[in-house]
């Protein structure tokens, strides 16, 4: 967009004050450029199996892992608060994991039962999944290990399989989030294949290997499996011109939304991505970004609720469309107020 400031002028102080737009909230309010609303947000939500437990999570203040029966009490609450959609991370036991990462595909899975309850209960809730292997995997990659190599070809079938079963479960939205080359046009065919046109894919396109993912990994109980780090499939934290170009990339493969992820560092990426392709554009306000506002905040060194929301501005100030954050529910509770 062009930058109207640069091209117009104002009239001259004493004439022209800016700060007469300033003075009352009701002003501030009608001129404001930026605004969130809870259909912006997107709530993530870790499963475990079990009844009737939760999980408080070191790393996520404020965030548990569910059984089933909470994770709808959780969504529904949720919902009524007015966020459109949640995204289920499921945290497998040990038993669920191999080095071929079978697990991911089995019908009756954890993440699969979770998406079936939840669409059960909550029909107009739009459930998101994440799809890649790491919950599944011994070694704790997001694609398949051969002799220490995280392989592209086999881990893409494996994701394939993966996507039928959970858009089968009833997953609205897949976002892939491996960063494996060649996936999403493999999953686009194979879903329409099997006559699931309408099954939407939220690529995360410019996924970085960040340190950011920390508090998630202790989440989904991934941080002690993994071996070495994920450079060699996520983004390099140095690279703008290349998260362009798997935009690009993903779109052309037929995503239909994508993701920048984590967020506040690479709000950069996303104003490139929006002004660059226009298309739904999505950040992920990832664990390590959420724990440092909380931490900050348990401190009392920032207000957290000021803080949340400043963030939240601020992505869509960057041209997000929306954005995945622990505070969802939290921050549709404030702007109810
Ligand atoms: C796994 C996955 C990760 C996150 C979402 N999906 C972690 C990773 O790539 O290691 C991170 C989310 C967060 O940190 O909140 N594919």
């Amino acid at each position: 967009m062009k930058d109207l400031a640069m091209s117009f002028h104002y009239a001259d102080f004493p004439t022209y004050r800016p700060r007469r737009r300033r003075r009352t909230a009701a002003i501030r309010d009608l001129v404001r450029e930026t605004v969130v609303t809870p259909r912006d947000l997107v709530l993530p939500i870790f499963v475990i199996d079990g009844e009737s437990i939760e999980q408080p999570i070191h790393g996520l203040p404020g965030v548990s892992r569910w059984t089933i029966d909470g994770a709808v009490t959780l969504a529904r609450g949720a919902q009524a608060l007015g966020i459109p959609a949640i995204i289920v991370f499921p945290c497998v036991a040990e038993a669920g994991k191999s080095i071929d990462c079978s697990e991911a595909w089995r019908p009756a899975n954890l993440a699969n039962r979770a998406i079936a309850e939840l669409k059960d209960r909550l029909p107009d809730l739009c459930v998101m999944a994440d799809v890649a292997l790491d919950p599944y995997n011994t070694l704790g990659h997001d694609g398949i290990v051969r002799d220490g190599v995280v392989v592209n070809d086999e881990s893409v079938d494996a994701l394939v399989r993966q996507s039928l079963s959970l858009a089968q479960a009833g997953a609205d939205i897949l976002g892939p989030s491996d960063m494996m080359d060649g996936r999403i046009g493999r999953i686009r065919q194979a879903l329409d294949g099997e006559g699931r046109q309408d099954t939407l894919l939220l690529s995360y396109a410019a996924k970085y290997a960040s340190a950011y993912y920390g508090p998630f990994r202790n989440a989904v109980g991934t941080s002690q499996a993994l071996t070495g780090d994920k450079t060699t499939y996520q983004l390099d934290i140095g690279n703008a011109n290349e998260a362009l170009e798997m935009v690009g990339r993903d779109l052309r493969e037929g995503a239909d939304m994508v993701m920048v992820k984590p967020g506040t560092p690479y709000l950069d990426i996303c104003r490139r991505v929006k002004t660059r392709f226009g298309a739904p554009t999505f950040a992920y306000q990832v664990s390590g970004e959420y724990a440092m506002i909380r931490a900050a905040a348990a401190n009392g060194w920032l207000e957290e609720d000021l803080a949340l929301m400043e963030t939240m501005i601020a992505f869509k100030r960057a041209g997000c469309d929306g954005i995945l954050t622990y505070a969802a529910t939290r921050l549709a509770q404030l702007l109810a107020q």
